[in-house]
Parts: C-alpha cells; structure tokens; sequence
C-alpha cells in the first residue's frame, strides 16, 4: 500500500503542512529537533490510534493551540481511503469522514512497519518490549486480537485486586476460579495467535537472515509460554494459588510470555555481538513485512527513523536492496542520494520538496 498525501494541523511544530509523498522513496532530512520524526509519529498514529513516544494528547498538540488535525490519504491494490484524526482532549478518528466507534475497526487499515534506533530493546531489554512488538505485529493482521488483550489485562487486575482481597479481607478462595477461567480462556486464545505468528516469522527469518549477513549463521526465534492449554494453565494457576495470594499479584499467564532470538542455537541477547543484534534486529523487521505481505496481500509503509545512522554502508545496501517493493519514508541529518523518489528538507516545522 501507498501513502499519497499527509495533511497536518497543530499537530506539534506544524501549523499547516500537506505533504505529497512519492509512491517509492521518500527521505526527510534536516538538523535535529525540526520535525521529521513528527511526521512519522503521525503516520504511526493514524495506523496504531497511539504515538510511540508519548500517551498525552495534549503533546500532540501544538503549544498554545486547542487542537490538532491530522490526515492520511492512502491507497491499497483495489481501493482508496483516508483516515482523519482530532486531538483534543481525546483522540477521534473517522474513516473516510465516518468516524471510528472500535478501535478494531481502525486498526490494520495503514500497514507500517516502524524501524528506528530504539528497535534494539527488542532484543536488549526484557520480554515486555518482545510483547509489545508481536501484540502490534499481530493487531494490523488481525484487528480483533487488540480486543482479546483488552480483555485479559481486565481480567489480570480484577484477579489482582481479588487476591489482595482474599489476603486482606478474608474473600473466599473458591471464587478465584471465576478469574481463572476468564485468564484462562482468553490466554489460550491469545497464546495460539502468537505462537502462529513467531512460527510465520521463523520461516521469513531463515530466507531472510542468511541474505542479510552474507554469512552462514543460524538464526531461530521461538515463542516462550507456559501456559500452552487452558486446562494445564488452570492446574497450574491452582498449584501457584497460595503464592499468588502471598504476593497479591498473578505470578503465572501469557503477561509473562517471551520469545527468544538465538543464532547458531545461542540466544542473541545474551551471546550475540552488537553487529550480530543489531543484524538480528534488521533481519527481524524485514521479516516482519514479509509476514504482513503475505497474510494481507499488500506491502506495509517502511517508517526508518534515523534509520542511516544506525547501520554502516554494507547493511545499508543491503536493506535498500531488499525493500524495493515498499513505500518507504527514511528520516535522517544528512542528504542521502536516493534512486526513485523524492527529498524533503525539514526545518523548523516546514516540509520543502
Ligand atoms: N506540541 C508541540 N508544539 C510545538 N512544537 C513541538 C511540540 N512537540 C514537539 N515540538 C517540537 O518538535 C521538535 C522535535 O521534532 P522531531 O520531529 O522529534 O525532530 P527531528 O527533526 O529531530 O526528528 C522540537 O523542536 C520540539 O520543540
Ligand atoms: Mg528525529
């Protein structure tokens, strides 16, 4: 799919921009703090109804404005539309001009894979960022996974309030199976979508990887659960059941799922070099677009922020090569030759071709 135009209005530093994008590369270069993330931030939202850097509307607004405009018109293989966003106090989206009652009906309509220098906590850090990137790899597939999550985090804090109720307030045991069942159900649901989704970006990885490093490393990424049925998950939550009353909190469930990335059956975080992460990084991301390719029928939007200044020449060819097919838009300092697109010099909240 294909980004045609970006309109902004008090959206951070712009006041009033329209941005026209080229169907193929599209690079936004200038100093520091001019607004080039921004516009990728606004592009995350219109896909994601959520920024990656902040939770607080009132950011996105520009300073000293009571609200923000932000518009999206796109186009996919068979047909045309545009997503509209108001910030207030609140965010409203409209789909072509009708606006958005469930967040479900939003998401997946603007495919984007994100790719920015912070994408290496997702090998770094602990398993809540690997989450995080397959929940929203999974909810552009399929929209109605979010409400799954939802659902389950609803339930994981009334079973935690319920626990500390039973410790505090003597509440009667057996009425935590109530929540059980709920965890239980919901997290087998979940569970089964993120095993199939490592299991699709397994099989990209190991085409993908091997291009990317030019070498003969064995790369795997496996999904980490212990809680793979219903009924052994109840069994187990039962047998923790004294030291989740203890602790006041739900020691055992899908919340504390992971996935591990090894090379040569070594996991990466522990092992791998800083080339060997950060190539599993860019390896995973372009599995990524693949798996979305290949369950929605159209290429995802590429939003590379600051992506030069991470990846030395060779990779950068590499990945160049590899992502004819997308329509990117690259954020970086330096002006960067580009083939087939356009340049956009960022300053000051003013985009110029
Ligand atoms: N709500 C806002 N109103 C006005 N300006 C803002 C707002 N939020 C951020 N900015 C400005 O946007 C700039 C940062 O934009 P950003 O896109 O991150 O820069 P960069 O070009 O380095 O990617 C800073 O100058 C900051 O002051
Ligand atoms: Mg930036």
């Amino acid at each position: 799919m294909i980004i045609k135009k970006i309109i902004l209005q008090n959206f951070r530093n712009y006041t009033k921009q329209e941005i026209i994008l080229s169907n193929n590369e599209n690079i936004f270069y200038g100093n520091n703090a001019q607004g080039k993330t921004n516009i990728l931030e606004a592009i995350f939202l219109c896909s994601f109804a959520k920024s990656f850097r902040t939770k607080k509307e009132d950011e996105l607004i520009q300073f000293q404005k009571e609200k923000a405009f932000v518009e999206i018109q796109y186009e996919k293989s068979d047909r045309e539309g545009k997503i509209s966003l108001e910030i207030t106090d609140k965010k409203t989206f409209f789909i072509n001009g009708v606006k958005v009652k469930k967040l479900s009906e939003l998401l997946g309509k603007v495919n984007v894979v994100m790719f920015s220098p912070d994408n290496i906590e997702i090998i770094k850090e602990g398993p809540a960022k690997r989450r995080k990137f397959l929940d929203m790899l999974i909810s552009q597939l399929k929209p109605s996974y979010i409400y799954n999550i939802n659902l389950y985090t609803k339930a994981l804090e009334q079973r935690n309030i319920y626990l500390r109720q039973i410790k505090y307030e003597n509440k009667p045991v057996e009425m935590l199976e109530i929540w059980n069942e709920k965890l239980a159900e919901l997290g087998e649901k979940i569970f089964i979508e993120r095993k199939q989704t490592v299991e699709k970006l397994r099989n990209k990885l190991q085409e993908i990887h091997p291009e990317v490093t030019e070498e003969k490393e064995k790369i795997k990424i496996e999904y980490k659960s212990s809680c793979e049925n219903k009924d052994e998950y109840l069994r187990e939550l039962e047998k923790i059941e004294k030291i989740d009353i203890q602790r006041g909190y739900t020691n055992l469930g899908i919340h504390r799922d992971d996935f591990e990335i090894s090379i040569n059956e070594r996991p990466v975080q522990v092992y791998g070099s800083q080339g060997q992460q950060r190539t599993s990084i860019l390896s995973l991301k372009l599995a990524e677009v693949e798996v979305i390719y290949e369950e929605i029928g159209e290429y995802p939007i590429l939003l590379l922020d600051d992506f030069m200044s991470e990846l030395d020449e060779k990779r950068r060819m590499k990945f160049v090569s590899t992502i004819k097919k997308n329509q990117v838009l690259i954020t970086c300092t330096d002006k960067i030759n580009i083939e087939n697109g356009k340049s956009f010099y960022v300053e000051e909240g003013n985009v110029r071709q």
